[in-house]
């Protein structure tokens, strides 16, 4: 099983993640819990030169992509795969969707050479479900609170072209994405993610 957790900068990814796993470990199912970009050392290493605001580190929007997506490959290959093989589940906060919203509808970078980048990538692994925690931007933010890092430092408008990404982005792979209503308590949150994880858990 591999699930994702997708939305916007501080809609509840971490959270959720881990009420996830904290459930999937009830039902006897050894999890790990991964974040992108990480998850591997060059992960990190890259998660940290990403988002640490620095102004002398420029990245310009198709670096910004190909980074995500180093990241990304490192961890499909030496982490993802290798512990599906092993009947582990997974649970990962952000995955290409990330890329093709805050890159794609996010920064104007072109969708289909994104879908390209991605799937180089992941070689085409596909989560069997991606829970998009939907919640407004300025509520986000304010989640947030003033430690921003650089890509939650684009603010508001920014942050409501990628939530309108990730909508698009559900409609056309509609079994796979499910939209939670992320605004509510995080108890209430936490139930509507069990219930859209109903179907691929019997
Ligand atoms: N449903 C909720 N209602 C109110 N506050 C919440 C809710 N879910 C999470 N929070 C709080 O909002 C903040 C951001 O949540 P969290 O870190 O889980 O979001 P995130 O999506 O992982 O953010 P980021 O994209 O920055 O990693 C945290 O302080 C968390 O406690
Ligand atoms: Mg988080």
């Amino acid at each position: 099983m591999f699930v994702v957790l997708e939305g916007i900068d501080g809609c509840g990814k971490t959270t959720q993640a881990r009420r996830l796993v904290e459930e999937f470990e009830k039902r006897g199912r050894e999890v790990l819990h991964l974040h992108e970009p990480g998850g591997t050392v060059l992960g990190e290493k890259l998660r940290s030169l990403i988002l640490t605001p620095d102004a002398n580190v420029e990245i310009h929007s198709r670096a910004e992509a190909l980074l995500y997506s180093a990241a990304r490959a490192e961890l499909v290959r030496t982490v993802l795969e290798p512990a599906l093989e092993d009947g582990k589940w997974i649970v990962c906060e952000r995955y290409y969707y990330s890329t093709l919203a805050y890159q794609g509808y996010g920064l104007g970078e072109d969708p289909g050479l994104l879908h390209s980048l991605s799937a180089y990538a992941t070689q085409m692994l596909k989560p069997k479900r991606v829970l998009l925690l939907d919640v407004d931007p300025e509520r986000a933010l304010n989640r947030v609170g003033k430690n921003l890092d650089r890509i939650e430092s684009r603010g508001p408008e920014y942050m409501h072209r990628v939530r309108e990404g990730y909508h698009l982005l559900s409609r056309r792979e509609p079994e796979r994405f499910r939209i939670v209503d992320a605004t509510k308590s995080v108890d209430e949150v936490s139930a509507q993610v069990m219930e859209h994880m109903a179907d691929v858990l019997s």
